[in-house]
């Protein structure tokens, strides 16, 4: 009995431990993107000059990031917290089609290498939307 306890409170810290884990290693890669956005932002809104290399580094950079988003190890069950809404577990299809298409539009837009401001902003614009309608749907 006592050993019971003993392995069931072993086996609840080990997964609280894991769920901290995911909640950090996705927060690290959504700061990823937040960085190359900070780059890209000012960009798109003119306030500073287009600079076709480094619009193509922070691309390719949020393509490696989107190709390293894994959601079965940043979003596994029962690691509820952060700022994740409790939709993404309920909605998981969803959630995954919603990162499909930022995947897809972030590809399209290094596809695109737009050598100039108008032709980024036309690719940048459907691209960014993405960050805010999940965000809207699936973030606290
Ligand atoms: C498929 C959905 C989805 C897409 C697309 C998405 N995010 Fe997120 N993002 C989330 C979720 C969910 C969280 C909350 C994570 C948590 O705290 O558990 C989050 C959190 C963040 C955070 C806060 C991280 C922290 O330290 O707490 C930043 C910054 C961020 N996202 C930036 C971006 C940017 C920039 C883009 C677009 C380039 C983007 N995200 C696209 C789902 C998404």
């Amino acid at each position: 009995m006592k050993y019971l306890a003993i392995a069931a409170s072993v086996f609840l810290l080990g997964t609280a431990a894991a769920s901290a884990d995911a909640i950090e290693d996705r927060q690290a890669h959504m700061k990823e993107r937040g960085a190359q956005m900070q780059v890209l932002v000012p960009i798109a809104q003119a306030k500073n000059p287009f600079d076709a290399a480094a619009v193509m580094d922070a691309l390719k950079a949020l393509e490696e990031n989107a190709a390293k988003m894994d959601i079965e190890a940043f979003w596994p069950a029962g690691s509820e917290g952060g700022k994740s809404s409790p939709k993404i577990w309920e909605d998981m299809e969803g959630f995954k089609a919603a990162n499909e298409k930022y995947e897809a539009d972030v590809k399209a837009a290094v596809a695109a290498n737009p050598q100039d401001l108008g032709s980024f902003q036309a690719v940048f614009g459907a691209m960014a939307s993405n960050c805010g309608s999940c965000h809207e749907a699936y973030r606290l």
